[in-house]
């Protein structure tokens, strides 16, 4: 990691929200100055509805380069795109629904498809298409936005499930026994080549796991958010009161 992680404590979803709208801003302009596009890969769950609702508004969204932007999914459930358990169905709402141009740089991860193995070559496929890395290399991605669950899962890599201990697949399938449902994910090669991950974490039921993956002790159990730790990139933790209250 290039640096350690920057933790930042917000009052609430609102102002760690348009925080978060203003990082993109900023870093979508850099790239666009040098007519280069730009990655940026969107976590699903609840946390980060305002920040696509924001990135959709008049304030933010007229500052970014959509047109240069391609949107991947950090993850997603296995259920048809308009369930209402789909990150791509909140994201559409939220977001692409909002902001044509911004639907014409999205990546969809297709888990609805029967066959999960072969979306999930497909969408690395895509990942390497779009990002062209090296031969050998992970594509990187710009920006990855990521949340974490109170079981410290973040993307759908949750623990005492297969998909933590993958280190050679970018994406795979990943059955989640606690839901008793298939899920598909990025997975640590590909989030660890990434340039900055920001992670948005609010709610008081997220404190005690904060405090475990922050300040972990010795021979504490290590969950699967503290393995975000890539080689050359910056970690970032966007947390709201409730969530920084025990650190
Ligand atoms: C998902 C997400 C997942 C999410 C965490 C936190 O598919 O659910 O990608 O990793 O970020 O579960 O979810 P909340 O933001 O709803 O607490």
């Amino acid at each position: 990691m290039t640096n350690g992680p920057e933790i930042r404590r917000f009052n609430g979803i609102e102002d760690m929200s348009e925080a978060a709208a203003g990082l993109i801003v900023a870093r979508t302009g850099e790239k666009a100055a040098n007519g280069k596009p730009f990655s940026l890969a969107l976590s699903g769950g609840n946390t980060p509805r305002r920040l696509y609702q924001l990135l959709a508004s008049d304030a933010f969204s007229a500052q970014l380069p959509w047109q240069q932007i391609h949107l991947f999914q950090v993850d997603e459930r296995c259920v048809p795109p308009d369930h209402s358990l789909s990150n791509f169905r909140m994201i559409r709402e939220e977001l692409l629904d909002r902001v044509p141009a911004a639907k014409s740089g999205f990546h969809r991860m297709e888990a609805e498809r029967p066959d999960l193995d072969q979306t999930a070559r497909d969408y690395a496929n895509e990942l390497a298409h779009i990002l062209q890395p090296a031969p050998g290399q992970v594509p990187r991605l710009d920006l990855v936005l990521l949340g974490m669950g109170n079981d410290g899962h973040t993307a759908s890599l949750f623990p005492a499930s297969k998909a933590p201990a993958e280190m050679k697949l970018w994406v795979m399938p990943n059955y989640v026994e606690k839901f008793h449902m298939n899920r598909m994910t990025l997975t640590f090669p590909v989030l660890n080549a990434a340039a900055e991950l920001v992670f948005l974490v609010a709610g008081a039921d997220k404190a005690e796991t904060i405090q475990k993956v922050l300040h972990p002790g010795q021979g504490a159990p290590q969950f699967p958010a503290q393995g975000i730790c890539p080689a050359n990139g910056q970690v970032r933790w966007y947390l709201d009161a409730d969530a920084a209250r025990l650190i």
